[in-house]
């Protein structure tokens, strides 16, 4: 039997990362999309960031094309309906007073936090407030370690769950990313958080590297990863859910500086480039696969029945963990 819906699973809530901090400047305004619902992004001009549903409640602009900031309000670029970063009416330019009903109106408002030189967004299907807190990478504001980002970003069809599901399928390593032996990785759980520690081999120009791997993911759309070995390096991945079936994910790359600089080419790049050649290599698989609720899986397949049972604490109104114990998959 075969059917046309990839993934049973809906969005999971958690925090999700919608911009840089360095790419919204205060005054900018942006149309975005996300969890499969539109959203207007802007910085104000004191510069607090803010996401609300995109539609205007008075006739229904997107605040998103056209809108304008000003001061600590988008002005809507249909009839100048100035609303506040809270979401309330502010002002009415043409209006002799604003109407109680239009002051009772709140526009959707989403939690938001800035850490990381990234905004983060909190996603709940029920509009419910944070679980969890975002975390903060020391790395980021110490010297010793680059002050900028390389960033990579790539859009993929398949839903966040069977992407994250990579982190955990040890053999897949060794066929679709050509790592010569089976990786050796152990995987633990603390509330929201994934932890991960792998030793890993890594091809470099000047033959291949032992190093290890470790980090941990933060809910579903926060993840970091240490590598360690020749050039320390930091990769913030960070997936969000654009529809149900497809997501954006953002890398963000730091590397430690040798002798006072940041590394230019050589190794360093060769594990960025290496990093980004595995993503390349697994996206054929996740845009065209369907998610397997029933696997056939064998005794070295790395420990997703697991994975899915912690993932499935995202979700609200659908009982993966529920389905898992029914199929008894270990
Ligand atoms: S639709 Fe926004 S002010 Fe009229
Ligand atoms: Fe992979």
């Amino acid at each position: 039997m075969n059917n046309r819906k990839r993934y049973p699973m809906p969005i999971p809530f958690g925090w999700y990362v919608v911009d840089y901090s360095d790419d919204l400047k205060p005054g900018d305004v942006k149309p975005v999309r996300y969890f499969a619902q539109d959203q207007v992004l802007f910085r104000t001009k004191s510069g607090e960031v803010t996401m609300l549903d995109a539609y205007c409640p008075h006739l229904g602009a997107h605040l998103g094309h056209g809108g304008l900031v000003k001061d600590e309000c988008i002005e809507c670029p249909f009839h100048a309906w100035q609303w506040g970063a809270d979401g309330k009416i502010d002002n009415i330019p043409y209006a002799k007073k604003i109407p109680p009903k239009a002051k009772e109106t709140q526009i959707f408002k989403y939690p938001t936090v800035e850490k990381n030189n990234l905004i983060y967004a909190w996603y709940h299907p029920n509009g419910n407030n944070p679980h969890y807190e975002v975390e903060s990478y020391p790395e980021i504001s110490d010297p010793e370690w680059a002050d900028k980002f390389e960033k990579f970003e790539y859009t993929i069809n398949c839903h966040i769950q069977d992407m994250a599901e990579n982190a955990v399928d040890a053999a897949h390593f060794m066929y679709v990313h050509g790592v010569v032996s089976y990786p050796e990785f152990e995987v633990t759980y603390d509330e929201q958080k994934r932890y991960f520690i792998q030793e890993a081999n890594m091809e470099t120009p000047k033959g291949t590297v032992k190093g290890k791997i470790s980090g941990f993911s933060n809910g579903p759309g926060d993840n970091v990863t240490k590598f360690e070995g020749i050039c320390d390096t930091l990769l913030l991945g960070s997936t969000t859910p654009i529809e149900n079936e497809k997501v954006i994910t953002r890398f963000s790359f730091l590397q430690k500086k040798i002798n006072g600089k940041v590394p230019k080419g050589g190794v360093g790049a060769a594990i960025i480039a290496d990093i980004n050649k595995q993503v390349n290599e697994d996206i054929p698989v996740w845009e065209n696969k369907k998610y397997a609720y029933k696997p056939v899986l064998c005794d070295k397949d790395g420990p997703i029945a697991k994975f899915r049972r912690h993932f499935a604490t995202f979700y609200t109104d659908y009982d993966e963990a529920k389905r898992i114990a029914e199929m008894n998959l270990k």
